[in-house]
């Protein structure tokens, strides 16, 4: 048996932005990052919208990258401030999960964030609020997982908050609001979608209705990423991304993902490489590994014409490259001191975090070392696991 969840409106296309004026409620808080919501317009759009809708609305902005839980706490302060009944995410992924963190401690703000970084442990949700995500980027699929990621720099901890109750209840998906996206956050996000589409297809717990999703969206952004990476403004192609990265999403809130994840994570944390690119570098080595308990790569080769994981891992390699990302962590600039120092605690904390458990194989210590270091070289792993052979 299994449950699919996932938000109860998912409006999608060209100009969806306009469903906002069927929604229902009196005042809405829109909760953006930096500036770019501004210039491309999306902010007046999405306002102008409400106000047809007859929801009056104010703003909070300025949530920078890896939302910090000093930025959740005076979003919740504003709130309750405010007092809306209308939660609006609007921009990157960044500014959503930290929407909904804010939403968490409007609704309970005696909450403390390691409390509610345990396994669903937020509570019942919608007692003041309820919550529409609209994304800018084509990569997480925040605007459909019951996730929240949220960074406490005192302690230099990205915490996961996790539960079905943050699940938005209105996703809008134009592809219209992407268009301004830069190349490399085009690149490096779109990457991140392939590595949740590519991840919950292979699952232990993988079902047909998230393979569905899973490998039509890795279709979707083998055909149009490179296309949305060097015509920005070609709208059929930015609508197909985020459609893919909206289908990616489905698939992994509800089947999760494996280690190119659990590896990426640490990356992330330590030397700060962007989340895609670190998937991207990961992914290849991760499927070779992978192979040897699944043969369900097999299939996504099959998209090209090929039959097995060796040759997805080297699609993977190609798109990479064509939409300029690099092909080691050595290349992206570590040197082979620091990551000498940090590599045990790497491959330690990539064993402990929750997607490791849902990886096709289950791996020891010893061989997330042997990725990472085939990975800090630009190195192909063999399919044991252990010995990897330099590149032709
Ligand atoms: N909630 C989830 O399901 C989930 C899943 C994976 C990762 N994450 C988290 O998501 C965060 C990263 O989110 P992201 O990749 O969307 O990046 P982001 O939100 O940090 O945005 C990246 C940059 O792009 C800019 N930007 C966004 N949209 C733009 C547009 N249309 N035009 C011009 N500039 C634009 C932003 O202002 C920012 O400078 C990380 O904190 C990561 O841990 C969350
Ligand atoms: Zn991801």
């Amino acid at each position: 048996m299994a449950k699919f969840v996932v938000p109860k409106e998912i409006h999608h296309g060209l100009g969806s932005l306009e469903n906002l004026k069927e929604i229902k409620g009196k005042k809405a808080v829109i909760v953006i990052g930096g500036s770019s919501v501004k210039k491309n317009g999306s902010l007046e759009k999405t306002q102008a919208f409400l106000k047809e809708a007859n929801i009056e609305s104010v703003v909070f902005g300025g949530v920078e990258a890896d939302p910090s839980i000093e930025t959740v706490k005076k979003g919740a302060e504003f709130f309750t401030q405010e007092q809306p009944d209308v939660i609006v995410g609007l921009g990157g992924c960044s500014a959503i999960d930290a929407a909904k963190a804010m939403w968490v401690y409007y609704e309970y703000p005696e909450s403390t964030l390691e409390e509610l970084a345990a396994p669903f442990a937020v509570k019942t949700m919608r007692n003041k609020a309820y919550f529409v995500a609209i994304p800018t980027t084509s990569g997480t699929g925040t605007e459909i997982t019951g996730l929240a990621v949220i960074t406490d720099h005192e302690k230099g901890t990205k915490y996961p908050i996790v539960s079905h109750e943050l699940t938005p209840d209105v996703a809008i998906i134009d592809g219209e609001l992407c268009a301004s996206m830069p190349a490399h956050v085009t690149a490096n996000t779109g990457l991140d979608a392939l590595s949740h589409s590519v991840e919950a297809y292979v699952s232990n717990i993988a079902d047909r209705y998230n393979d569905a999703l899973a490998k039509d969206s890795v279709d979707l952004i083998f055909k149009n990423l490179p296309t949305a990476y060097n015509e920005p403004e070609n709208l059929e192609v930015r609508q197909a991304m985020h459609d893919a990265s909206c289908m990616a999403g489905m698939a992994f809130t509800n089947v999760w993902l494996g280690i190119v994840h659990s590896m990426s994570h640490q990356l992330g944390g330590t030397f700060g490489i962007p989340h895609g690119c670190a998937n991207a570098i990961l992914m290849p080595n991760v499927i070779r590994y992978n192979s040897k308990v699944t043969d369900k790569y097999n299939d996504l080769a099959a998209l090209f014409g090929k039959c097995n994981a060796q040759e997805f891992a080297v699609e993977v390699e190609k798109l990479r490259d064509a939409v300029g990302v690099v092909p080691s962590i050595k290349a992206y600039g570590i040197d082979e001191k620091t990551w000498n120092e940090k590599i045990d605690t790497l491959a330690e904390n990539a064993m402990k975090d929750p997607c490791t458990l849902f990886n096709p194989r289950k791996p020891e210590l010893e061989e997330i070392k042997a990725i990472y270091n085939a990975c800090y070289e630009g190195k192909k792993i063999n399919v044991d696991g252990l010995t990897c052979t330099i590149y032709s």
